[in-house]
């Protein structure tokens, strides 16, 4: 068990954060809005995905502002159904950055025009569920949801094989991932051509069925429809429509049928017209194990073969996103590279209640115990190294604050070993930062000396 104390410290924290990330106003035409934004000034805006963790997260300790932040993303959406990706509300887009927004014109847009993986169903349930003093918050959307969730089955689903295409690789959340270096290329999102992917778009008026038509550059991503099942399950629970279970069995079957590899043992993206696979294991390959669908022998090959595995995803600190494996793994930091290695907690939230199911109590404990200690040494960071723990990348950043749902909520269920107290000042951080960068310079330097030395060796006669 962790004890109460250290469990307080955390609440006390991540409360802390999202509390100090809330925003909330009134449009000048009186519309309302209230939501976390992920981590200032970085993040200023609502993004979706961000928001239904933080919708979460904030149910344990003020529902009213979890139902606040869900409310404010529908009311960001359109009449038709679309929510963006990105909603600017109290602050528009930068100007450096606005060109690399999607969105229909370089000023002026209330919200990108392009979506993120689509969890808002899931996370509406599970606030709805601790609404105890607002029941009919459970109810009062669901029109709203059953548009959402009809549009991505029309817009995003065009060969009607049960799976959503993403026509951006930031519309799953997972920018960078390797996994789309070999769809994206030259437009990746980390690349300067990725300019050219929104205007092409743009150009196009984001017509998704018409980009997809079009363009080749489209992914069946597995992650995005793992959640986009769990959050069509969720939605046939709160309208006791069961058409929306039927549409959720779907997906999890063709995920089995047209993404798993039998020989790897690993889900893969499909890209394309031609359904090409996408084969770089991330962490979104192992994402099926969050269904409650999926058959035994394929999560115990997901769970013994990859995730628990110490070469590839078992790592000192939390669930690296990319294998460790992979050619492509990076743990360390970098500006524009996120998801190409280090561990995030998102990924933990998703992935270790699966493990706890299928009975790996004590790897599941063990996770969870080694992100208290990220947290405790570095607070609630974007994400960390997995090899040496340092925390990376925007600091108080809000869906790290997942870490409490892990816990319990509000109860503190895990049991994890006693390892000292809370810290996280700004001197534990001002040092993890120095240690991050002197650490990443002396590997980059390393990793140069060796290809250096590499070449010398080719170059020698005989
Ligand atoms: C980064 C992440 C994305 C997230 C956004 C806001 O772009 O890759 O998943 O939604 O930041 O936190």
């Amino acid at each position: 068990m962790i004890d109460r104390g250290r469990l307080a410290l955390l609440r006390a924290e991540a409360h802390r954060v999202l509390a100090g990330n809330w925003r909330q106003g009134n449009l000048a035409d009186g519309t309302p809005y209230g939501f976390t934004c992920p981590a200032p000034p970085r993040y200023r805006h609502q993004w979706y995905w961000d928001s239904c963790f933080h919708a979460i997260v904030w149910r344990h300790f003020q529902p009213a502002r979890a139902r606040e932040e869900l409310r404010t993303l529908m009311r960001g959406g359109r009449l038709d159904g679309f929510i963006p990706h990105t909603i600017f509300w109290s602050d528009g887009a930068g100007w450096r950055r606005a060109p690399f927004y999607a969105t229909h014109s370089l000023r002026g847009d209330r919200g990108t025009a392009h979506i993120q993986t689509p969890l808002l169903a899931l996370a509406w349930e599970l606030v709805a569920a601790q609404s105890p003093d607002e029941p009919e918050f459970a109810t009062e959307a669901l029109d709203g949801l059953r548009l959402h969730y009809d549009w991505l089955a029309r817009h995003r689903d065009p060969d009607g094989d049960g799976l959503i295409s993403i026509i951006h690789p930031d519309e799953s959340g997972l920018d960078d991932s390797p996994k789309y270096d070999a769809v994206f290329g030259w437009m990746s999102h980390y690349l300067p051509g990725y300019f050219w992917l929104v205007e092409r778009s743009r150009r196009l008026r984001y017509d998704s069925r018409a980009i997809i038509a079009r363009y080749d550059e489209h992914v069946e991503d597995v992650m995005v429809n793992v959640f986009y099942a769990l959050a069509l399950r969720a939605l046939a629970r709160l309208t006791r429509d069961a058409s929306y279970r039927d549409r959720a069995v779907r997906t999890e079957h063709a995920l089995v049928e047209r993404c798993w590899d039998d020989e790897r043992g690993l889900f893969w993206d499909l890209a394309g017209s031609d359904h090409t696979p996408l084969r770089v294991s991330t962490w979104s390959s192992l994402a099926p194990l969050a269904l409650p669908s999926l058959p035994e022998p394929i999560a115990r090959r997901l769970i013994e073969e990859h995730l628990l595995h110490p070469r590839r995803y078992r790592a000192p600190f939390g669930i690296p996103s990319v294998s460790m494996e992979e050619p492509s793994f990076r743990a360390g930091w970098h500006l524009f590279r996120c998801w190409r290695g280090p561990s995030w907690i998102n990924t933990v939230w998703l992935l270790v209640p699966a493990l706890r199911r299928f009975g790996y109590e004590s790897d599941a404990d063990r996770i969870v115990a080694s992100c208290i200690k990220l947290v405790e040494r570095h607070g609630f960071r974007e994400y960390y190294n997995p090899l040496n723990g340092e925390g990376l990348a925007a600091r108080r950043f809000g869906w790290s604050t997942l870490l409490i749902d892990l816990l319990g909520g509000a109860e503190g269920r895990a049991r994890t070993p006693s390892d000292g107290p809370f810290v996280g000042s700004v001197r534990d951080e001002l040092r993890s930062m120095g240690a991050e960068a002197a650490g990443e310079a002396a590997r980059r330097l390393n990793r140069r000396a060796a290809a250096a030395a590499a070449a010398a060796r080719r170059l020698r006669p005989g």
